[in-house]
Parts: C-alpha cells; structure tokens; sequence
C-alpha cells in the first residue's frame, strides 16, 4: 500500500530540488554541531496528559472491578443484577438518605430467604472483570445486618458461569463497618463476574461492593492497574497532567471537576456522571461515571511514583464551551479561586495547615512540590480573559512561584486562537497551552511552527496533540504508522525549538478497546491486556532519549524540516556526555543520510541506533499483534566522526554516541 501522505510531501520535495538537487540520488549530509550546546531542554519537555476518558480511570487504571459499587449511578442497579432460584426470594430496596450522607446517599437494603433455592446478587464488571489465575483478590462492603449476621458466599464466575475461586464473608453489627475478605483466582479470565451468595434468611444493608486485586501499582491496597501504570513509568514522562481536558469543565458548571471532592475516605467521594457518557451519540456509554477513587491524591502520588512533575488543572468558572458554556458571574468567582489555592496548600502546604493535614492524613506528609497548574482547559473569549486576570492576579498574589498554564483555545488557529494568542502575550503569561488535532500532512507541514515564535514571550505547552488520519468516521481514525510518523516529524520542531517549546504531551492517553468514546489515543487496553500505539513508541523515543541541550543539525546550514521528505533534531546530553539525533524520514524510499559530529573534542566510535519503522501507512499494533511497531536497537560505529547510515522509508531513527 502507497503512503496516502507522500502527496504532500512530493511537494515538499519539488519544492526544495533545488536546494538538494545534488543530494538527493547520493545522500543528504547532516551536521551536528556539539561545539556550543544552546538552550537548556527543560526536564518537563515530554510529558502525559491524563483524563478520564475512554474509561481511562474507573474500569481502565483504578483497579476497583465492580462497577457502580456505591448505587450512585442515575440508575442505581445499572451493572447489577439479583436472582432468584428454585424457590428463594429477594429483593432490593434502595434507599437514599441525602439528608444524612449527602456526598454518598444511596444504600442497598438487600432482603431474602433462601431456605430454599438460592438468592444472589451478581455485579458484571467494567464489560466484565480482567481476573488472572493465582491473584489475590480483595473483596471489601460497608454494611450492616441490624436483624441478626449474614453470611455472604462470594464468587468469581468466568464467562460460562462457573466457578474461578470465591470465599464467604460474615456480616455482623447494627452499624456501618467495613467488612473484608480474600481469596486466589484460580484461571484468568476478561470477562469475569462477582456473584454473591445470600444464605438462609436475613436482610443486609449494603454500599461500596468493592473488589480489587492486591497485585496493584506498587501493591497499594484499592490502587491502581499495575500493567498500565508501567507503560507511563516507561515513558519516564517529565509531567503529568490531570485530570483532563474536557472533564475538567463539565459538560455544564454543576459537574465541573472539583478536587475538594476526589479526596478524603473514598466512600464519601461523591460519583458524578462522566461528561463522556452523553458526548457523542456514536459511542454512547450509558455506564460511565466518575466514582473518583482515583482522585487528586492519587494523581499527585501517580506523579511521584513516576517521576513526573504535577500538572493540575483548575476549573476557571466556565463550563464546556462546545456543550452548555456556562459561565460564573465575575463578582461570584470566589469559591473558583479558593478551590485554586486550596489545591496548592493541599499540594504543598504544611502539616499544620487544613489542607497540608488532609494530605498527611491520606499518607503523605511531605509536600508534592508542584510547581504548575493550569487555568481552565480548552478555554476561549473575552470570558475566558476576564477570569483569567482574576485567577493570575489571585494565585500570583500568595504564591508567585507557581507557574500558570493559560489556554489558547481548541484550535492552534483561526479567530479564537488569534483572539487569545496576543491576549495572553499582553499579559505576560508563563505557559500558552496549544492544542492540535490535526491530520498528518498538518504535523508534516509544521514542523516549523515554533522556528518563528517570539523568544521573549510566553513557554509553550503543546498539551493535546495527535495526527487524526480520517476526520470524519472516529472509528477509522486509527493509531496508524502514518499518522505516529507525522507526529515524529513534528516533534522534532518541538525539540528544535525547546527553547520556548517547554512541555509538550500527546492526548488522550488511555482508551479501553470496548469502552472508547474518543480515537486515536495513545494507550489501549482490554480488562487483562494493553499494548501501545506506535504512536506510544514514537513519544517514548523522544522521551527517553530527552538530552538536556539543543545542539543544532543542519543541512546545507538550514535545519531540516520536510526538505526531501527528512526532518531532524539533536540534543545534547551533557550527564552522559552523549549527542542524540533524532531524523524521521517519511518518504516512500530510503534515504542515505551522512551524518557529521562537529565540535567535540573526543567523539566516540561506537553509538547506539534505534529505528522505529513499519511496511505501510495503515499498519497498527493491537491486543493480538501488540509489538507490530516497536522500536529495535542496534549498535553502529563512526568513522572518523562520521557516519553514513541509510534510514529505511518511513521511520524514525535516532542515534546516540558519546561526544566528549
Ligand atoms: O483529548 C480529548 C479532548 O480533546 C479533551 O478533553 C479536550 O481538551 C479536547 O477537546
């Protein structure tokens, strides 16, 4: 299959003929300068951008199995279902006690006598229960059996219903307590259940069904999914942001995000409906719902375990502007603007403070440290500049060292981006978030975007970024080769330009195969799999062979972005003493490339090649074929600093060698 971009490209290529008319059969020469490394590449140059979205937290990385476990969702039984056999009868009252449990109203009052037969209640999971053989599971319920104790039988079922482990559980008490207890799986299974057993005759109350795996994310009890959790730690990502995105607005003001309520005990976290559950008709996901047992703790600490700096970001008084775009009267901002320096003593304040204490109490008496946060998401207007001004001028006021991240709007152009673009230069802002969803021959085309943007003025953040190969059909808008290929040509723009380019993430992150409202993502999984994108190794390239100083690499003393269908960057890493090249070719054919080490003192002979590459456009990774695409690594050695390498069609290729 023909690469459906090299359209593009072709014109590139005619129009730089000229330029390389004599390179273009023999090879292009490239010349790395390591004599003056330039501007310093910021820590937080590659980072990840996090939102619950395509069940990215609750039935994605929060580990809980049980779906809607506290009966808060619009339908309280939505997930579970009661049984009566062979003579037994139940039944389920929910009762709703808003007066004295506000954040967490609703309870299961179970009833039954099963003298004969049985009664059960069974719970279907996130499009059922990822379950692998000999894993401790830990099933926890808030309950009390004020009649007399109960006896619960708890069980796994596999997808024919039989039997995968269980154990039984006694309830016991007039008052609410949490009961617990464990057992070992014995098969794998993606499509489990949880059924529980009601024995002889009694009446149970009952909220927040709960069952995890012990084997979480650094084993924490009710943590999170380890495997997926691996893939950031992999990208060794310089940031995290969180929680979104859209979900950070609210689809109207009332189901905003709002942190104060993501943290504490989790069973008085109060579930809101996800905003990506009425979003789009074409993928409707009537079970989705922010239970917030990943909450603002759980980010920070996320953030930590990873090594990435937090990024939060804030509600500004504005609702979605593609959906309800409700706004907060000015005058009527303050509960907005202390939630915002709330955040920061919750990340950073001391032990004596409340929200320092909350932290503590949670298990974390040190600070977060966070350095940033974000005002509003895809914000955009005259309203949006006007709250903006309030929450700089009040977050800056207390804490001044805290870098703002301001938004530029959905589109990295157009009348809203050249509305806000000036209007947050005028106010000396420190981060402009730019945000581009683009089809590939957009990544190929700009990859010089930054090359002329004012060097005094704001950092940029590219906080939401990823090549859309078909604009209309999501379900066709694959993680495909070509569209990874065109982000790697584009990100070397960025690194080039790190300098202003500060931080940059690829959105949105995770997407599970069964419950995706939004394609492409970087990150897919299934309730026991998951597998990266060639789009996830591109990111992991230049995350992981990050430097620490542009060095320039030029061709024909220009930098090279497109001229024969080639793009390329460099860094420096002056740690490991090493010059990192990074070119993406993403021509049709192979193209020799001579590559010359200048201004060192010592280069070394031998270095390091890694080539990510694949046959066709359309090719992609998935559950069944996960390393389709992954990079491969190979040694190579210079000659007298040089080396003359061919780069395959279509790749990435990045190069290291020890420079001293
Ligand atoms: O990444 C998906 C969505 O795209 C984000 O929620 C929003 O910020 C953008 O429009």
């Amino acid at each position: 299959m023909k690469f459906s971009f090299i359209k593009s490209i072709g014109l590139l290529t005619a129009m730089s003929a000229a330029v390389f008319s004599h390179a273009i059969a023999q090879s292009t020469v490239l010349t790395v300068n390591a004599e003056k490394p330039g501007a310093a590449i910021q820590p937080t140059m590659w980072g990840i951008f996090f939102e619950d979205i395509n069940f990215a937290a609750d039935g994605g990385i929060y580990a809980e199995l049980v779906k809607n476990r506290s009966f808060e969702f619009t339908q309280p039984l939505m997930g579970w279902k009661d049984e009566s056999k062979d003579g037994a009868k139940g039944a389920i009252l929910i009762v709703n006690e808003q007066a004295t449990r506000p954040s967490n109203p609703r309870y299961a009052h179970i009833s039954w006598n099963a003298a004969q037969g049985t009664y059960t209640l069974t719970n279907e999971g996130f499009r059922g229960m990822g379950i692998r053989k000999d894993i401790q599971y830990n099933f926890s319920v808030w309950a009390k059996a004020p009649e007399g104790d109960v006896k619960l039988k708890l069980e796994l079922l596999n997808a024919s219903g039989a039997s995968i482990g269980g154990t039984a559980v006694t309830i016991s008490g007039s008052d609410w307590k949490k009961h617990t207890a464990s057992f070992k799986a014995s098969a794998t299974e993606p499509k489990g259940k949880l059924r529980i057993t009601f024995e002889g005759k009694g009446t149970l109350d009952a909220d927040m069904i709960s069952l995890f795996p012990a084997d979480t994310w650094k084993n924490r009890p009710e943590g999170l999914r380890a495997d997926l959790v691996q893939w950031l730690a992999d990208l060794k990502p310089g940031f995290i942001r969180f929680p979104g995105g859209c979900i950070v607005e609210g689809y109207e003001l009332a189901t905003r995000y709002q942190w104060k309520k993501t943290v504490g005990n989790v069973e008085d976290r109060q579930l809101i409906i996800n905003r990506w559950n009425t979003e789009f008709k074409h993928r409707p996901a009537p079970d989705y719902f922010q239970s917030f047992g990943l909450g603002f703790f759980e980010y920070f600490q996320l953030a930590e375990d990873i090594g990435a700096e937090p990024l939060p970001i804030i509600n500004c008084g504005m609702a979605c502007q593609f959906n309800s775009s409700e706004v907060v009267p000015l005058d009527q901002l303050d509960p907005y603007l202390q939630d915002a320096l709330d955040l920061i003593e919750f990340a950073n304040g001391g032990t004596d403070t409340r929200w320092g204490k909350l932290r503590a109490d949670m298990g974390h008496p040190a600070p977060f440290n966070m350095k940033m946060m974000g005002v509003g998401n895809e914000q955009w207007g005259e309203q949006y500049i006007d709250r903006l001004k309030v929450f700089a001028k009040t977050i800056k006021a207390k804490y001044p060292q805290i870098k703002l991240i301001t938004s530029a709007g959905p589109f990295p152009d157009g009348e809203l981006f050249d509305y806000l673009n000036p209007q947050l230069r005028d106010l000396h802002i420190d981060f402009i978030d730019e945000h581009y969803y683009r089809s590939p021959e957009w990544f190929l085309t700009n990859a010089k975007r930054y090359d002329s943007y004012d060097r005094n003025g704001p950092k940029i953040f590219a906080g939401e970024y990823a090549g859309h190969t078909q604009r209309k059909v999501d379900p066709d808008k694959k993680n495909n080769w070509e569209s990874a290929l065109a982000e790697a040509a584009f990100m070397t723009g960025l690194e080039r330009n790190a300098d202003i380019v500060q931080m940059a993430s690829y959105a949105p992150l995770f997407a599970h195969v069964e419950g995706w409202q939004w394609a492409p993502d970087l990150i897919w999984f299934d309730n026991v799999q998951s597998f990266g994108t060639p789009n996830y190794y591109v990111q992991k390239l230049f995350s992981t062979n990050r430097g620490t100083h542009i060095i320039p690499v030029t061709a024909a003393n220009k930098p090279l972005a497109g001229e024969n269908g080639i793009y390329a960057s460099a860094v420096m890493d002056s740690k490991t003493r090493e010059v990192i090249i990074k070119v993406v070719n993403t021509g049709e054919k192979e193209a020799t490339v001579d590559i010359r080490v200048s201004g060192a003192k010592n280069v070394s002979a031998a270095g390091t090649l890694s080539v990510l590459k694949s046959a066709s456009p359309e090719d992609i990774n998935t559950l069944d074929d996960p390393f389709h695409i992954k990079p491969t690594e190979q040694a190579i050695s210079l000659k007298s600093r040089k080396l003359k390498t061919v780069l395959p069609a279509a790749s990435v290729t990045v190069i290291r060698v020890k420079a001293l």
